[in-house]
């Protein structure tokens, strides 16, 4: 991808409520002191604070403050006029109460974006699922750079989160159908009215078992919505091979969701049980994205899938970076081989 204008840059990076620290601080610094009058700060206010994605769905009250003070600040160090615009924007953000949630927007390539109610806390309610992880801006850049996989066919993710691949595959991979899925009812609470506020139309409710009925012909023509999303209450550790066979995926996805011994079983068993379930059809294709934060926690993966005779093959590194910008976090899809 070209490199985007400054202003562009602060954009995509602020909508999407990303770390601080990822921003082009220096070169906005350089910018000012080499033209210290220069329109540019005004023009990221607008591309940020005062953008209407934000005034609509705005990040969290903390991180919109604590963006404005580091902007000020940078304003401040270049000596230059004070600019009365960032000081009201502050001002009107020091009177809002702290919130437990935020909007992130995610901008597509397509210009399209995925607006996410996400949690301000990396763990709250006792689950990782309410905020995005690395993984699923990882997995999902990958799936953008390879739509064909996902083309016309069913996907089935696992442990979706709050929704963000799911949704962003649905805006640009043009799947057939789409099934969410999750064991959390937070999670699953969460997941759907961000589906929602994407504007798609779920086929089934949350926190219901699986659908096993098929559908009726009423109900089949009432929702002609190309993909059809659904959104199922899925644990590993307890589905049964007969709601796995209801499911008949073409590809699996899933992101961030190795990351402890205990769960990998699970997941591996509840593979298992997908392999078992799929009577004469095809195997599904299946790919899991993951940070890799402890080795050992990566090599018992691949030790366990070893084990039960699942291959699986390092799929090579993409080459956009559409949502994590500058800072590759150490993060690898695996597709395996059930
Ligand atoms: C770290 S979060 C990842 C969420 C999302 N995929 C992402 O990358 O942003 C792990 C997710 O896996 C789900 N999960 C964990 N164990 C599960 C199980 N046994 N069955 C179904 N989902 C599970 C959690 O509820 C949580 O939403």
């Amino acid at each position: 991808m070209a490199e985007l204008e400054l202003g562009s840059r602060f954009q995509r990076r602020f909508l999407a409520a990303r770390q601080l620290r990822s921003f082009p601080w220096a070169e906005l610094e350089q910018k000012l002191r080499a033209r210290p009058g220069s329109p540019l700060l005004a023009e990221i206010l607008q591309k940020t604070i005062l953008h209407p994605l934000c005034v609509k769905y705005p990040p969290s009250t903390k991180y919109r403050r604590c963006f404005l003070t580091e902007l000020i600040k940078k304003h401040e160090s270049t000596a230059a006029e004070p600019l009365d615009e960032l000081y009201d924007a502050l001002a009107d953000i020091l009177n809002e109460e702290e919130s437990s949630h935020g909007y992130k927007n995610y901008l597509l390539p397509t210009g399209e974006c995925v607006t996410l109610s996400e949690s301000v806390a990396i763990i709250s309610g006792g689950t990782t699922g309410l905020v995005t992880w690395d993984a699923a801006l990882h997995l999902t850049e990958w799936a953008i750079e390879n739509s064909s996989v996902f083309s016309n066919r069913r996907i089935l993710e696992l442990g979706s989160g709050i929704g963000f691949t799911g949704i962003a595959i649905c805006k640009t991979c043009n799947p057939k159908a789409y099934v969410f899925s999750d064991y959390h009812h937070c999670v699953l609470e969460q997941l759907t009215e961000n589906i929602r506020l994407n504007g798609f139309v779920l086929e089934s409710e949350p926190t219901r078992p699986i659908q096993t009925e098929p559908q009726s012909q009423e109900a089949e023509a009432t929702n002609s919505q190309k993909p059809k999303l659904i959104v199922a209450e899925l644990d590993w550790g307890s589905v049964t091979e007969e709601q796995l066979l209801d499911l008949q995926p073409d590809v699996i996805v899933a992101a961030d969701v190795v990351y402890d011994p205990e769960i990998i079983l699970t997941l591996i068993g509840m593979l298992q049980k997908l392999s078992a379930s799929r009577a004469d059809r095809k195997p599904p294709e299946v790919y899991i994205a993951f940070t890799i934060r402890n080795p050992d926690t990566y090599h018992l993966f691949q030790a366990e899938l070893d084990k039960v005779g699942i291959g699986w093959q390092i799929i090579p590194a993409h080459s956009n970076s559409i949502f994590l910008y500058d800072m590759q976090p150490n993060v690898t899809i695996l597709q395996l081989f059930i």
